[in-house]
């Protein structure tokens, strides 16, 4: 029903400079496989195969790694190094992977309205990789999310609980409580300073967004830090129509930061390589 993924992969990371300098920070491994490696086996578990990224400049690993390499695969054929590819041919084998260039960074709504391209008329999945997530003994959060749509047709955000000195760096959400995990947007404010956050409900780097949004974003002026805001788009989506807010099952690590990066990789050895 969904098939489309985008991966808004154009930023330039600076928060991992200089590691960043030269190479996307989505290509930063954990552990074995680099971050974007895991957002992509999340959309393809969800039956998400048509992955699309949205780049920009130094971006071009990412396409490689999606791609073969026949020096190295010749290279390699017939020895115990081939099956350490097995991982990474399989999601080749299972997606089709396309790309479109933001030529400025304009912020995450314009990242995403600069992959309509991609996705034309029709429900997709947004995946911010750096934003690491397990499913852990549920399936994938996509997975959870895809579930989610099939009731309600409309725009669903993922969010989590954050404590309240971390308001500051998320989307906070206000809505009315469906059910537990589950609200209907009512506010969305972008960053908020604790004591203006309407609750600690934080978005997270998911989303499975209906197209209309594309309009409501071309539409939608430069707001915090200048940039074009998804939240700003989403807030004029819910007043118009429905969005949902979702509290996945699961573990999420940002590895957008160092801090998170290196828990991510503690906890990725010890419950996901090592298993
Ligand atoms: P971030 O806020 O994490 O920015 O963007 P960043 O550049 O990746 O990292 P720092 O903060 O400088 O360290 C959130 C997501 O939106 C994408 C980024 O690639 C990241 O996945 N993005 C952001 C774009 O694709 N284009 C933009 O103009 C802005």
């Amino acid at each position: 029903m969904i098939k489309k993924c985008l991966f808004p992969v154009a930023g330039y990371g600076t928060r991992f400079l200089p590691a960043t300098k030269a190479m996307p920070k989505e290509m930063l491994p954990i552990v074995n496989k680099p971050l974007v490696h895991y957002g992509v086996e999340e959309a393809l578990d969800a039956g998400l195969f048509e992955i699309g990224f949205v780049t920009g400049r130094n971006k071009r690993a990412i396409n490689d790694y999606f791609d073969t390499n026949y020096e190295l695969e010749n290279e390699i054929s017939g020895s115990g190094k081939e099956a350490l590819l097995s991982d990474i041919r399989d999601v080749i084998d299972r997606g089709t992977f396309s790309t479109t260039r933001q030529s400025e960074m304009l912020g995450l709504g314009h990242a995403i309205l600069t992959g309509e391209t991609l996705i034309g008329d029709e429900p997709f999945g947004v995946v911010l990789a750096d934003d690491l997530c397990f499913g852990q003994e549920y399936d994938g959060v996509l997975s959870q999310m895809v579930e989610m749509y099939k009731q309600f047709r409309c725009t669903i955000v993922a969010i989590e609980e954050v404590p309240a000195d971390q308001v500051e760096k998320f989307g906070i959400i206000a809505g009315d409580m469906i059910r537990d995990d589950l609200y209907r947007v009512t506010d969305m404010v972008e960053k908020p300073k604790p004591e203006d956050a309407p609750t600690n409900l934080a978005i997270i780097g998911r989303y499975i967004l209906t197209p209309d949004i594309f309009d409501i974003i071309r539409d939608t002026p430069p707001g915090k830090n200048g940039e074009v805001q998804i939240t700003d788009a989403l807030l004029q989506q819910a007043k118009k129509g429905c969005v949902m807010a979702y509290k996945f099952k699961g573990k999420r690590f940002d590895c957008g930061s160092i801090e998170g990066f290196i828990d991510a990789t503690n906890y990725c050895y010890d419950h996901v390589y090592k298993k």
